[in-house]
């Protein structure tokens, strides 16, 4: 195998400008062929040669310049340089499964250049790890279990000696990305240089995700003195790998799925993505997180990754049900700056800006300090050159965000000092993601924001004062559905509840890289990656008292055992217009770590059922075939709906009359005796829901029994409606959320 991998670093250096330069049309695509059967993998290398060479008219030159991987322990196929006319060639060969295009995907961080503060370049995305930082400490930890083949890749600023008893591997995936860029200056400018040949982070993403899944304790971590304290990971215990793969331009397919390849045979436990596609998601093998998932998954390997943070309803992404996709919620500390206004009146705002002002000043709306040629609305955004600095000098600003905008908030405190602003109040509706503006400065929403302009408005010499962020604990309710988390439906399989759960991403104080901005050791972010490894590391916890659960059962466990409720004991609600939650926007719930261990009951699935999901979403048989490596047939398959996949909420999107479905229950309590569970259900509006039978008993650990929900419409039909089903034993509770639309008339088929 060893020397498998040399032969394959020496195609690597095949890939020169010569080359690049034959091929003018030629694309990156990766070409998937299914599960990986028992060929040795220097024959697999062989085999994909072949196919290359015969679509490059014979030349084995040119078939290995075009190489960039070939994929051969968690599933097969390769990524090459093709033309669009090659990679059709090889799509109809009889081993493929799907040929598509090396795409980009994020990460799903929030305005992370507002954290970065890297405002008109491209974002710095790139998750690999910091590994002097505290959080990463081995001490007291035991030595790395016989089990574990991965390795420390060295690098640019990063060696063997890096890795340790607690950051065991740490490798990096290159390829991909750079056949997308060739025309970047990587090399030869290192002004532009903006990342590290190897597995260390210079951007923070990767750190930060990584320490809170897994970090160890750190007795004083804080934000520039904001939220002060110890803090650690969620399985401080659990050794970290990483496998850096995202670059200043993304994350790309070919480089995901050599990551995946490597996670599986290194003998990786759990898989944690913060990253994704931007919605809507292409067809499950067609997408390198869908297939690298899969075939993790169908080797005990759990696969969490973050829903995205595009907000808006039907953005969803990583939607394969044998993901665990995560949401983002706030937690119960908010980051506020105190500002009063020369009438007395004080108010608050969202900030991470620490700084304060010394005493009140002149406030004036930005669209009153308009420079040249720029309209007062225009102004009133305090655009790019847009503030005239006569007008602007000494005061505070009132600006304007556009809704869903992308700007950069940071960015538009540094327009304001650039032109003499001391201070700036930030109008914009979503009130939730803290942000470390370079002036005293604050955001308010847009109530707080027209109370400022009449205020404006009617006084003679109107002034403000903004003091310094604080971190406020418990001013308002909390958990609640973070603004730019991403929403269901499902757009791919409106079947499959999207997202599965919620946890903490905003305003998240994690381990940084020092290596960029203000070389802080500590920041606070915000965005669905920040949820994601909350859950990772859960998963961790789960596997290592119940290291027999397949990857479906430890989903279930984290899923129904959510809360749908906030601290106050109220329904969950969602920035930033505070209407009520739905498992749109949560899924199952809140994560809670207290009642995960012992969910009682568990909706577990196999690869087989997710095969038979496959089957009943149309793919066909050879493709099936290949995926899974085995010579059942979809007509052997237990169910033929989505639907009836054995997942712990249940979804039902075209309810005509009636309709039922089948789920199964493991037992998984440790009680020998008789254990007897009730169903009680909270049914849909204009829907009848009946459970068959009612009352369940099991007689001992790992018994599974059936029952039967039968939705049927009763009412007018007003799009979906949600509800829930409760499995309940004393005090425990197995919840998953019910989701019903009705459509009484004929949508036709293939919708
Ligand atoms: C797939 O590859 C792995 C590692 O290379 C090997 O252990 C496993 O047996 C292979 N799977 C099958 C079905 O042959
Ligand atoms: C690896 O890095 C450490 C710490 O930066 C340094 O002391 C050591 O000499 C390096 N080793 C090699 C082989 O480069
Ligand atoms: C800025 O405002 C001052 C005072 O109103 C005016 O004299 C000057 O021309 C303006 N400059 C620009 C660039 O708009
Ligand atoms: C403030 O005055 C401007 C014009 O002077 C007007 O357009 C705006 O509506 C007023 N705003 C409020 C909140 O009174
Ligand atoms: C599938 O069927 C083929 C031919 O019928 C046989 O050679 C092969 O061993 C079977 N594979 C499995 C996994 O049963
Ligand atoms: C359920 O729906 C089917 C048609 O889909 C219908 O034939 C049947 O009568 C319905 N059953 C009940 C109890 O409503
Ligand atoms: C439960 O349902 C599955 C298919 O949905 C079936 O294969 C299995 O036999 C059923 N188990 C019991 C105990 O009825």
């Amino acid at each position: 195998m060893g020397s498998s991998i040399n032969i394959f670093l020496g195609l690597l250096i095949y890939v020169s400008v010569a080359h690049t330069t034959i091929f003018t049309s030629a694309k990156v695509y990766v070409v998937y062929m299914g599960g990986n059967d028992s060929d040795d993998p220097d024959e697999i290398l062989t085999k994909n040669h072949q196919m290359l060479v015969s679509v490059h008219s014979g030349s084995v030159e040119e078939a290995h310049a075009s190489h960039l991987y070939s994929y051969k322990h968690g599933f097969r196929g390769f990524a090459a340089k093709l033309t669009e006319d090659q990679a059709l060639q090889i799509a109809k060969m009889p081993e493929v499964v799907s040929v598509f295009e090396n795409k980009r995907r994020s990460l799903h961080t929030t305005h992370s250049w507002d954290f970065i503060g890297l405002v008109g370049e491209e974002t710095m995305e790139i998750p690999g790890i910091w590994p002097e930082s505290e959080s990463f400490s081995d001490a007291d930890m035991p030595p790395v279990p016989a089990g574990w083949k991965g390795k420390c890749q060295s690098g640019e600023e990063f060696n063997i000696t890096h890795c340790n008893r607690k950051l065991i591997g740490a490798r990096y995936y290159l390829s991909g990305y750079e056949a997308e860029n060739q025309n970047s200056q990587y090399d030869d400018d290192p002004k532009n240089k903006k990342s590290f040949r190897s597995p260390r982070d210079s951007n923070g993403h990767g750190t930060h995700t990584a320490s809170t899944a897994a970090g160890r304790y750190v007795t004083d971590m804080n934000y520039k003195g904001l939220a002060r304290g110890g803090a650690r990971g969620g399985a401080p215990m659990a050794r970290v790998a990483v496998y850096k793969t995202c670059w200043d331009s993304g994350c790309y397919d070919a480089d995901l799925l050599a990551a995946f390849d490597d996670a599986v045979r290194d003998g990786v436990h759990i898989v944690s993505l913060s990253l994704g596609p931007d919605a809507p998601q292409g067809d499950y093998f067609s997408d390198a997180i869908s297939i690298g998932s899969f075939h993790a998954v169908s080797r005990g390997i759990s696969v969490v990754s973050s829903v995205g943070n595009e907000g808006g309803k039907g953005s969803a992404t990583n939607l394969a049900p044998w993901i665990i996709t995560v949401a983002a919620t706030s937690i119960d500390r908010e980051f506020t700056a105190n500002f009063e206004m020369g009438n007395g009146v004080k108010l608050k705002g969202e900030s991470l800006s620490v700084l304060q002002m010394e005493a009140p000043a002149r406030i004036i709306s930005a669209s009153i300090a308009n420079a040249g040629y720029f309209t007062p609305y225009q102004s009133s955004y305090c655009l790019e050159s847009s503030l005239n600095y006569t007008k602007t000098r000494g005061k505070v600003l009132l600006c304007r965000h556009a809704e869903r905008s992308s700007e950069s908030k940071v960015r538009k405190s540094e327009i304001v000092k650039a032109a003499g602003g001391i201070g700036m109040i930030l109008v914009d509706e979503n009130v939730d993601v803290a942000i470390p503006f370079v002036i005293p400065a604050a955001i308010v929403g847009k109530k707080v924001g027209n109370r400022i302009l009449s205020y404006i408005n009617k006084t003679r010499k109107p002034s403000s004062r903004i003091y310094s962020s604080e971190a406020v604990l418990g001013s308002q309710a909390a958990p609640r559905v973070a603004s730019f988390s991403s929403k269901g439906p499902n757009g791919l399989t409106p079947e499959i509840l999207k997202p599965d759960v919620a946890a903490p991403g905003l305003n998240i104080l994690a381990a940084w890289s020092p290596a960029i901005g203000q070389k802080l050791k500590y920041n606070i972010l915000s965005g669905t990656s920040m949820a994601c490894p909350h859950v990772t590391g859960i998963v961790a916890l789960i596997k290592a008292v119940h290291p027999t659960w397949s990857p479906s059962a430890i989903k279930s466990a984290i899923m129904t055992t959510a809360s749908i409720f906030d601290k106050t004991g109220k329904p969950m609600r969602v920035d930033p217009e505070g209407r009520k939650a739905n498992p749109f926007d949560y899924g199952s719930g809140f994560i809670n770590p207290t009642t995960v261990l012992n969910p009682g009951l568990v909706y577990d699935s196999t690869s087989m059922d997710h095969k038979a999901f496959l089957c009943s979403i149309g793919y066909d048989q050879k493709s099936l075939r290949l995926i899974t490596r085995d010579n059942t047939t979809c007509e052997d398959q237990p169910f033929s709906t989505p639907s009836n996949l054995n997942y712990p909420s249940i979804v039902i999107p075209y309810l005509k009359s009636n309709f039922s479905v089948t789920r199964t229950l493991t037992y998984v309590g440790n009680s020998d005796k008789k254990t007897v569970w009730t169903s009680v259900v909270a049914p849909p509006r204009g829907v009848e829901v009946d459970i068959v039978p009612r009352r369940l008993v099991f007689s001992g650990y790992g018994q599974k029994m059936n029952f039967t929900a039968t939705f049927r419409f009763s009412g007018e039909p007003r799009g979906y409606v949600f509800g829930w089903l409760q499995w309940r034993n004393g005090k425990v509770r197995v919840s998953a959320p019910l989701v019903v639309r009705a459509v009484p008339f004929d949508l036709g088929s293939g919708v």
